[in-house]
Parts: C-alpha cells; structure tokens; sequence
C-alpha cells in the first residue's frame, strides 16, 4: 500500500521539526508553516490528514479550518489540532469546528503522536469503506427492484395478450390502449383536468395495470366472444360478467402477493371500463363521478380502439366515424369532459392506430 500524506501547519519550526522527525519514516509529510501555504498547496493535493497548529500571526487554525470545511474538496480531510492552548473551551471550540482531535503541545513522544494518527486514520478509512458498502448495496437493491418490476411487466403483457388473442385481438390492442391512456393523462396535465388525482397515481404502474382490463375474457365462452354475428341479450349477459370476473381474478393476484402496488390499478380498470355517464352501463350502473375516473378514461381509450379495428362481430370504422361515435357519447356514455380533451387530442390517437394498426 502506499504511504499515506499528512501536512503539518504550524508558524513554529522547532514543531515542524519535531513532527516531522516523529512521522517521516511512517508517512509522506510536508511541512507548511503558514494556513496560506496549506491552502495554496491543497489546490494541488489533498492529504490523508492535516495536523493544525491553532495560534499562528496571519491565518489562525481556526480561520483555516473554516476555509477548508467550507470547501467541498477540503471539508472531508481530518484535521487534527496541535496547540498550546489546553483549556476546555479552545478544545471544544477546535472540535465544533469540525477537528476531529485535539492534541496538545508540548508536541508529545513520538510513538504516542503516532498512535494518535494511526487511529484517525482507520477511522477515516472505515468511514470510506462504509460510503462504498452503501454506495453498493444501494445500486444492487436499485438493479434487483428494477428486474422485478420487468419481470411484473411481462408477465401481466404475456397475461393481456393471452386473453386477447381469444377474440382475435392482437397484442397492438393493449399497446394502443396504453398509448391513448397517456396522450388522455398528458392532455388533463396540461388541462389542469383532475391534476391532484393523477399527481397521487404512480403513471407507468398505472399503465401496466391498465393491459389487464379485459382479463375476465378468460370466462367468457368461445362460442361467445368469437360469434361472427350480433349477440343475444342472453350471451351479452354472459359478456357482461367480464368486468367483475376480472376484479376478482385480479384480487386473487394481489392476495398472494406482497408487493400490493403494482395491481392497485388493474382491478380499478377491469371492474369500472364499461360503466357509462348516464348510469346505464355495467356492472354497477355507476353514474357521473361515482364511476371512477380510471374507468372514465378506460372507457374512452377502449371503445376508440373496438371501433377502428376488426372484430369478429364487426368491420373497423374509420377514425372520423369513431370520433364522430364518441362526440355523440358525450355525457351519455362518457364523461363530457374527457370528450372534450379526446376530440382535442384526437389527432394523436389517430397516428397510433395508424402507426400500431393491426395486419
Ligand atoms: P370490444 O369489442 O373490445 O368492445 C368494447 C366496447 O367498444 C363495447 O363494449 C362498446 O362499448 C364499444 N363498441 C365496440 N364496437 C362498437 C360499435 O360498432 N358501435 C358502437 N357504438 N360501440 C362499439 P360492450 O358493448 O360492452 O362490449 C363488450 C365486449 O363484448 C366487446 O369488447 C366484445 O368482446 C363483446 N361484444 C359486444 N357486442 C358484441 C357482438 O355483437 N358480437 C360479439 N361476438 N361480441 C360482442
Ligand atoms: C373504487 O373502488 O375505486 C370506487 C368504488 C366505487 O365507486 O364503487
Ligand atoms: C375523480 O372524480 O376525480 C375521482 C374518481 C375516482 O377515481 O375515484
Ligand atoms: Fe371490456
């Protein structure tokens, strides 16, 4: 290992002597008799440690501590006190100002002085390996949280998409819907439309929850949900049973996990999607702002997207004729306000279902 650096400040060179005789052959010392030279020589190198005298005629040690604790570059080198001035209140004043000892002249045996240094050294070494240790476990408990929240995300997409392919629907369903979901959520921020309420959500895990919406497909029969024609009032009843069954599978995923956040949002979108303005939706029949605003959004973002794709029971609209479909849901389907917002941002949902559309 290479020697560690001490500088010794002090106006007296009998003590300059004296120190350096004490250390040299343990350390690479330099001898500085004045806070001006410390400070002119530390622009070029830092120490290990710097041994201070405190009574010197133009820049006391107390004026020089100052300066090098004020300085980020200097504030973290220990500065040990040599001085004369053996009272209580000098000790503590020396200590307030960031010293981390104090010892006192005369300079005493050289094996004592020695030990002295040795122990503030370890200590300032620890402290650096602590600094480390924590630097390191930090960025391993950032790299770990950052696997799992890609791992969560496979999964629920995997799980989306394999509920969508049931009817036909591809995977570029659930990358729109997100896409709508954000050009909605950035279009309320710059609104101020519900800023407090989105300000509370965590966005990306709110979007990867959003993908599991339709997850209570999985119930629904084939015959059912892949019928080429119009349904049944019977086999709507079946459809409709999406929105709770989805609740429930998404409750069942929560309970056995410990990590509660990431699904908060999913259950929210699955259970309130097909509620509607006016009350007449399902399963709820929930009106106006008791529907909550994540199934306000869904809403719109969802039936947008049904309407300009192929289904089995339908051929896609083109965007004029889904806006035109939405525009005249306006408080009757939907919340008139993110109608308004959707018919201003509409452009942008246009060019992700362009640039995402279906082959
Ligand atoms: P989806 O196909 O993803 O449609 C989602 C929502 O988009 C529908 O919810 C509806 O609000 C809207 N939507 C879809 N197509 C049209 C349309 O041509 N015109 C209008 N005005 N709105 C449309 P909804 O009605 O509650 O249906 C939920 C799910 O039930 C649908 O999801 C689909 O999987 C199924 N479904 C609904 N109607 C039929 C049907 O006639 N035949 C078949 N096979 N399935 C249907
Ligand atoms: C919610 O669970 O987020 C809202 C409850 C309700 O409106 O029924
Ligand atoms: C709201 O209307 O902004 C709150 C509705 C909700 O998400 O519970
Ligand atoms: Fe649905």
């Amino acid at each position: 290992m290479s020697r560690k650096t001490i500088f010794i400040v002090d106006d007296d060179p009998t003590n300059l002597a004296t120190v350096l005789g004490a250390l040299e052959k343990h350390y690479s010392v330099l001898a500085l008799n004045s806070g001006e030279k410390l400070l002119k020589t530390l622009e070029r190198k830092i120490p290990d440690m710097i041994l201070l005298d405190i009574e010197m005629p133009e820049m006391s040690g107390y004026d020089t501590i100052r300066i090098l604790k004020g300085n980020a570059k200097t504030a973290g080198i220990p500065v040990i006190f040599l001085t004369a001035k053996c009272d209580s209140d000098s000790e503590l004043e020396g200590l307030t100002l960031g010293a981390v000892d104090y010892i006192a002249k005369p300079i005493p045996p050289p094996s004592l002085l020695l030990k002295r240094i040795e122990v503030h050294l370890l200590v300032e070494a620890q402290k650096v390996e602590l600094v480390h240790f924590n630097n390191n476990l930090q960025e391993m408990v950032s790299a770990k949280t950052k696997s799992i929240l890609e791992l969560q995300h496979t999964i629920l997409k995997t799980i989306a998409e394999l509920v969508e392919c049931r009817d036909d629907i591809t995977g570029k369903h659930i990358d729109r819907t997100t896409h709508y979901l954000r050009i909605l959520l950035d279009g309320m921020r710059k609104r101020g439309l519900h800023t407090e309420r989105i300000a509370s959500w965590n966005i990306d895990l709110l979007l990867m929850s959003a993908q599991l919406h339709d997850v209570g497909k999985i119930a629904i029969k084939d015959h059912v949900l892949q019928k080429p024609g119009k349904l049944t009032p019977e086999e709507f009843e079946e459809i409709k049973r999406h929105s709770d069954f989805g609740a429930e599978i998404i409750e069942k995923i929560k309970k056995g996990t410990a990590e509660r956040s990431f699904l908060d949002y999913a259950g929210v979108f699955a259970a309130y999607h097909h509620e509607k303005w006016d009350g007449t939706g399902y399963p709820r029949g929930l009106a106006g702002e008791e529907i909550p605003l994540e199934g306000r959004l869904m809403a719109i973002a969802d039936v947008y997207d049904a309407l300009v794709s192929k289904r089995p029971y339908k051929e896609a609209l083109t965007h004029e004729e889904a806006v035109a479909i939405i525009k005249d849901g306006r408080g009757r389907h939907f919340d008139p306000d993110l109608v308004d917002l959707f018919v201003c941002v509409s452009d942008e949902f246009n060019k992700v279902q362009m640039e995402l559309r279906d082959e």
